[in-house]
Formats: structure tokens, sequence, C-alpha cells
């Protein structure tokens, strides 16, 4: 429904919207997240398109300020979006006129939601000092798009110098996906170190700048940023070794390819996301991006700009010429070299810094970030922890939260470390609790995840007994088939739109030896499961035979995967998965939320026992 409201008040839209909320009986705007669209006349129309569709996971509230014509009267035309293409949003328009077009604040203040974070967004020029202009004073975040400008080197200059915690580009978010693989490909070995970089792209490519800025922050080794024709976007980034350079070449047409000395040349895709998906990826946080910040305040100043050209580069052999030849043969599997025994993690030289920079834009590539504990219990607690933070402000952006637990000896410890956090009912009341598998034994069963769950603590958490499901119980193997059933239905009515499964804010699991992930096992068919939201598993390689398993695709829709893992025993299933992607032998390789995988592990699970306890005995000898 679209409703015009012409020369209008700020106090006739609030009205109106209530008036619509009961008409289309609208979401309850509670909580839900507001953003606030700051553009001119000519970009308004696209602006608006694009935020529909980025807050299609996630409702929120559009209030679109737009700077029309300052010349004549001071006037207010007000149009108000919701059901139809607006989706569970709500679209608010407000176009300023005359001298009203500069007090775009004070004209959206009252139409702001309580408890609601603000996200604001300038898809074309913003004020110089973002963070400090009345808009952006009163966003937790605030979206610029340095590429969207007339000139981009000249916005980040600015950015960089007005930054503040919370400021984000989409110039940044656009080069995710090469931040990713050019920092897997670091992460394989032999772990060589980078002697220098450079960087091709277009004359004025921000996204090419900022990862310029990237690796000269976090290899702190020199970087080129050399211009090639204009219009041809981002073209390669090399990356200097000893052994060899590691080149990530754009094509246009054809294959892109990332070449690295001793590794066969590999495809990959290299696309651009659009601006919604951009912006998508950039409400799903409210914390400040530091990576960003510290490429475009310590790195990219760092940068120099090459005045050759990229032609003569490439025939002088500075830069690639073009994407590397494709082998005709595959070479071995990347999971038969990951089991091949990498170097352990302490034989690889500690350059600290290259390694959390590493880790946080492989996370981008899938892989997914380490977050080390001393023990079990210290694991646990900073589990229960995270959970705390991600499942409330869950609650306070989307006005509910799913979570699915693990079985297993983490998922007891966790739910133990939860159960003594101090959790406020009025959030918790609105937390979904799953599971992510489940042992198909009678309920009450000690050998079922639920009750682990509930002997841990599980009922001293502020959450409605209707928001805890448990999966189906039984005992014999011909039940199996309808409790499968039964469960797919149950994940369904909670699901979005169009999916089978709860738009689980995290996904908890446990790892096993072998690599197993819920109740997914190595080479065993569940695992290629794609038309359900969860599968019978007969059996078992773990006790007990029977069980009920997510499947991949229900995982992978979680925003956040979360491994917990703890146990030496386990160091090996860590190591290989991580080192891979989608390997039958190694479930937990399949595994990868939309926006985050975190691998919680202990140090004994993170392959670092031994060089821990060496440097206690060191420590000891000293
Ligand atoms: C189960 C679990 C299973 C478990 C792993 C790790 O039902 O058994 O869901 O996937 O998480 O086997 O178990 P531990 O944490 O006890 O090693």
């Amino acid at each position: 429904m679209i409703v015009d409201l012409p020369s209008t008040t700020t106090t006739d839209i609030s009205k109106r919207l209530i008036a619509l909320r009961h008409s289309v009986g609208a979401m309850a705007m509670g909580r839900v997240l507001t953003l606030l669209l700051v553009t001119d006349e000519e970009l308004a129309d696209t602006a608006i398109e694009v935020a529909n569709d980025a807050t299609r996971q996630h409702p929120a509230r559009i209030l679109v300020l737009v700077r029309a014509n300052r010349r004549g009267a001071s006037r207010l035309d007000g149009q108000i979006r919701v059901g139809g293409d607006a989706g569970a949003s709500e679209i608010v328009i407000l176009r300023l006129f005359g001298e009203m077009a500069d007090h775009g604040a004070s004209v959206v203040t009252p139409l702001l939601l309580p408890d609601s974070p603000i996200v604001a967004w300038w898809p074309g020029e913003p004020p110089a000092d973002v963070a400090a202009s009345p808009l952006g004073a009163m966003a937790r975040r605030r979206i610029t798009d340095a590429g969207a400008c007339a000139k981009p080197a000249t916005q980040l200059r600015r950015r960089a110098k007005h930054y503040e915690p919370g400021d984000t580009d989409l110039s940044w978010t656009r080069i995710t996906r090469w931040r990713g693989l050019l920092a897997a490909a670091l992460d394989e070995p032999p772990h060589e170190p980078v002697t220098s970089a450079a960087v091709v792209a277009e004359p004025g490519e921000a996204s090419a700048d900022l990862i310029a800025g990237w690796l000269a922050q976090a290899l702190d080794v020199p970087v080129q940023r050399v211009n090639s024709a204009q219009g041809t976007g981002i073209v390669s980034v090399r990356l200097d070794r000893a052994d060899g350079p590691i080149d990530l070449v754009r094509a246009d047409e054809g294959l892109s390819t990332l070449a690295q000395p001793g590794r066969p040349t590999r495809e990959v895709a290299l696309s651009i996301p659009n601006a919604a998906e951009c912006l998508a990826a950039e409400l799903r946080r409210l914390d400040a991006d530091e990576v960003y910040a510290a490429s475009l305040t310590d790195g990219l100043p760092e940068v120099t700009r090459r005045t050759v050209g990229a032609a003569k580069a490439a025939r002088a052999g500075e830069v690639p010429a073009g994407p590397a030849e494709l082998p005709d043969s595959d070479g071995p599997s990347m999971s038969a070299r990951a089991l091949q025994g990498r170097k352990p993690r302490e034989e690889v030289p500690s350059q600290t810094r290259l390694q959390e920079q590493v880790d946080a834009a492989v996370a981008e590539a899938g892989a997914g970030t380490v977050r080390e504990s001393a023990d079990p219990d210290s694991l646990a607690g900073a589990v229960a922890a995270a959970l705390v933070s991600t499942l409330e402000a869950a609650v306070a952006v989307r006005g509910v939260a799913h979570v699915a637990l693990t079985g297993g000896s983490m998922g007891a410890r966790t739910m133990g470390a939860l159960a003594e956090q101090d959790l406020s009912s009025e959030v918790w009341s609105q937390v979904h609790i799953w599971w992510g598998d489940e042992r198909f034994v009678p309920e009450g069963d000690a050998d079922r995840n639920d009750q682990q769950a509930r002997d841990a603590g599980l009922e001293r958490l502020p959450v409605p007994a209707a928001n805890v499901h448990s999966a189906p119980a039984g005992s014999s193997e011909d039940e199996l088939g309808e409790a499968a059933a039964r469960w797919a239905s149950e994940l369904a009515i909670h699901a979005p739109e169009g999916a089978r499964s709860p738009q689980f804010d995290v996904v908890l699991l446990g790892v096993g030896p072998d690599a197993h992930v819920a109740s997914l096992f190595p080479d065993r068919p569940e695992l290629h499961e794609t038309d359900r939201g969860c599968v019978p598993v007969t059996d078992s390689p773990k006790p007990p035979p029977l069980r009920l398993s997510l499947t991949v695709p229900a995982i992978n829709a979680a925003e956040r995967v979360w491994l917990v893992v703890a146990g030496a025993d386990k160091a090996e299933a860590v190591r290989a998965a991580r080192a891979t992607r989608d390997d039958p032998h190694l479930p937990a390789s399949w595994v990868r939320g939309t926006a985050e995988t975190m691998w919680w592990l202990d140090r004994a699970a993170a392959g670092n026992e031994q060089a821990a306890a060496g440097n206690d005995q060191a420590a000891a000898g000293n």
C-alpha cells in the first residue's frame, strides 16, 4: 500500500503510520532496525529499491530523507509504503523543500523507533565529516560509498581524516571476496613472507585503493597502486614472495584466476556483489569494522601510487599480464593435501599481526575465524558470553532470535555456562531454542541432547517452554521417518517465506574426531541432502545409532555458524576441515554462516597444546 501525504508534518505521518499498521497488520515495528537513507532526488528511486531489497531478510523501518529543491517555500511531502513490495518493512519517504532541506535530522527525529538501532546510509555524496553530521551523530553505523562519488580518492581521504567507530564504506564491502581469497591463499603452506604487493585497477577505483590499504596495513610491506585503463575496474593483485608471486587476476570474460607457486592455478569467482547485497551485508553487523578502519587510516596513506601504467608494468614483469593458464588435469584434492598433515601451526613463523589479519579476512573466504581459549571450561564461558550478546542484539533488531544448540560434551558445558549468565527475561522471552541434531531415543533418556541440556541448566534460562523446540523422540527405526517429517514441519512453521527452517541467528556445532558435525558423518548420503531441512540417520558411527539431523542447507542458512571444539583428539579434524571446502570426508568443511563462521577452540583443539606446553616448560626453565 502507498499513501501520499503532500505538504504534511511528521506528526501527521506518525499518526498515519500507526493507523496503517493496525489496518494492514504490518509487523510489530518494535525493536527492528531503522535504516536512515539520506539522498538527493536523482538517486532516490534507485536507493529506495536497493534498501528495500537489502532489508528483505531483516525487516526494518526505512526513513528516506530526500533533499529536494532548496529554492522556494519550506515544505514536507511524505509518502508511506507498507505491505506489498515493502515486504515486512515500512518505508517512509520525506521530501524536504526550501530551508527544510537542510534540517533533515529535526524532521526525522519524531519518526525514530524507541530502542531501535539506527544505521545511516548515504548512497551519494555524504557530509565531509559523517559521524559529526546531525544525521550521522544519531546512527550507530554510518555507511558511505566512495565509489559512487565524483572524486573517490578525496572521499577516502575525508573518511580517513574523520573516521569514527561505526563508519564503513560500500567500496570496502565490495572487496570482501578479494580479501578472502588473498587471505586464504596466504593461509596455505608454505607460509613464505610477502615482500611487496601491487594492486592494478582503473584510476580512482576506491575499492582497489582499499585493497592496497588493507595489504599495506596487514602485511606491513611496500604496496603499489598501478593504474590500468579507464573502465577496467579492479584488474589484479600481486603478492610478491621469495618462492614466486601470488596473482589474483580478474577477467572480464572467461576465467578469473588465482595462481601461486607450487599449486595448480585455480579458477575463482570474482563477481562484485551488487548494492543490495553489499548493504544487506553491512546491515548484518552493528559493531565497528576495525579492519576497514586500519586499512583506511593506517594502510592507505602508506600506498605508493605508480605513475607508470599497468601495461608497462606488466611488460616489466612487475604485475600480472593477465589471467594465468588453468591446468587441464586436477591437482591433488585440497582435502588430500590437508590430510597429508600440514605443518603444525607452531612451526609457522609467528607473524602475529599477519595471522590476525589473515584470520579476519579468511573469515570472508568461508574458512572462518578462530577464537582460542585455554581449556574447555573457559571455551564454554566465552561461547556463552558471545551467545548472550549476539542473541540479545538479534532480538533488538528483529524482535526474535533463533539458536540451534549442539549435543555432545561441549553442548552441555556451554549450556552450563549460559545458565550462569544474568539474562533479561524481557529479551529471552523472544528467543527460540532448537538443536542441530538429536538422538532418536525415548523422551527423558539421558542420551538425548535436549535432556543433557536440561540437566546442564536449560530450565534456568528465562525462555518460555513453548520456545524450546525439542526434536521428536522415539526408539525404533520404523518410527524414524515419520519423526523426521514431523520435525521438518515444526522447523518449517518458524521458517521465513520460501525457507524450510528458521532463520537461525546462531547454529552451534560440536565436531567429532572424524570431522562430523551434528549427525552428518563422513561419506554419508545425508551430507549431500539439499531438498529437506532435516534428515533421519541410521547406524550412526557415533552411538546411539538412530538420530535426526539438520541438513547442510538448513545449517548454512544461519547467519552465524559457530563450531565449538575442545580436545587434542579433534585438532587434526579442525585443521583439515579449515583447509578445504565441501570435502565428503570432512563434514565440518561444508558448514559456514551467511555472515560469519567462527571456530571456538580450546588450545588443544587448535593444535597449540604442544606449543603451549613447550612455552610453559621454557618459562619454567628460565
Ligand atoms: C551429538 C552431537 C555431535 C557432537 C560431536 C562432538 O549428538 O553427538 O551433536 O555432533 O557435537 O560428536 O561431541 P563432543 O563435544 O562430545 O566431542
